[in-house]
């Protein structure tokens, strides 16, 4: 297939761009380059450009003559978002709403969208199915389904056909340690984990140790960034094979504790990490575990790595050969 995928130079983009070539696809990826790395992507075209640039959009997908999109270029920090929405509004939903439309202008009418466990909010139910409520908590959850629901819409009206893919939290590197995570700033868990045990920061802040969880701190449902980007390439296929529009979960459906994570990345890098307490980050939920039958009774899938160590060995990997991240 003819592939464009937007923010393919970013953390999950590239891990799913690496993917798809493996099953030789054709890719292109747009990306803005202000989060995502040149160096993230490899062996295939890399058009430094915006997905708010309709023109740009309209010349790849006819020149390349693109059949489906991937889409993944959005701002994706919780704790950002709620202190500057306006970018979330601007970037996630009127660029991605840009994108829509240059798709069906193009006749393009595949799409598979980058969610986030974020639209449910806090959850009312544990595993969290596709067919809980939503209501975020957040302005990035807020954002994701509001581009969510404009898909709907356009496959009634357009024919749009689409998977949405609700990730719960991305975590690993690839395999091989080609590529990796590499944030800046770094905010995500286990990365931060790992700069604490080799001493790039002088601890981890643990934030609230008063949630209604066994140990006090926030619960999560930890996926490998490969198996997320294998779970792309299967919604691709079945969209190609004529499938309706979707909602995916994606998880491994075990949840662990902040610290349940330091102690796994201890144990991988065996030394101790820093930790220290500090108040609750605002917007965070208290468990967050992924019902994933669907997906895998629909498409299956099947997560290759779903023990918590084996994932933070893969990171470890990435981040003790790159400590400084890719080459800038
Ligand atoms: N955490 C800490 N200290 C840190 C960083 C994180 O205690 O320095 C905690 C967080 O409070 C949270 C857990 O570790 O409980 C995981 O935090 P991350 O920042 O790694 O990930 P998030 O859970 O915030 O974010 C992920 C995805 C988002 C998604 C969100 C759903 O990255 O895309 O899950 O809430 F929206």
């Amino acid at each position: 297939m003819n592939l464009l995928v937007t923010g393919g130079a970013g953390y999950i983009g590239s891990h799913t761009v690496l993917e798809l070539a493996t099953r030789e696809h054709r890719v292109v990826v747009l990306d803005n380059l202000t989060k995502g790395h040149r160096a993230a992507v490899r062996g295939v075209e890399l058009v430094h450009g915006d997905t708010g640039d309709t023109g740009l959009l309209k010349d790849i997908f006819r020149k390349h003559n693109i059949e489906a999109v991937v889409h993944f270029a959005a701002s994706s920090l919780v704790g950002e978002s709620v202190r500057q929405p306006a970018d979330y509004y601007h970037n996630n939903v009127v660029k991605g709403l840009a994108m829509l439309d240059a798709m069906v202008e193009s006749d393009v009418r595949r799409l598979v969208f980058s969610s986030t466990a974020a639209v449910y909010g806090e959850p009312v139910e544990i595993p969290i199915p596709e067919e809980h409520p939503t209501a975020p908590t957040n302005p990035y959850g807020a954002t994701k389904l509001a581009l969510e629901e404009a898909m709907r819409w356009y496959d009634q009206a357009y024919g749009l056909r689409y998977a949405t893919l609700r990730y719960f939290n991305a975590a690993g590197a690839d395999p091989a340690g080609e590529i990796g995570e590499d944030h800046d700033p770094e905010t995500h868990l286990i990365p931060l984990a790992l700069n604490s045990a080799v001493g790039l920061i002088p601890h981890l802040e643990v934030f609230g140790a008063d949630y209604p969880t066994p140990d006090g701190t926030c619960v999560r449902d930890y996926i490998h960034v490969s198996d997320l980007a294998v779970a792309h390439v299967l919604a691709l296929d079945a969209l190609a094979g004529g499938a309706a529009s979707s909602v995916y979960n994606l998880g491994n459906g075990n949840g662990y504790s902040v610290l349940e994570v330091i102690k796994a990345a201890e144990e991988v890098v065996g030394k101790p990490i820093n930790i220290k307490y500090g108040p609750r980050r605002p917007g965070d939920p208290a468990a967050l575990v992924a019902g994933s039958r669907k997906i895998m009774d629909e498409l299956g899938w099947r997560p290759r790595f779903a023990d918590l160590k084996t994932v933070i060995e893969t990171a470890w990997r990435w981040h003790s050969s790159h400590p400084a991240g890719f080459d800038k």
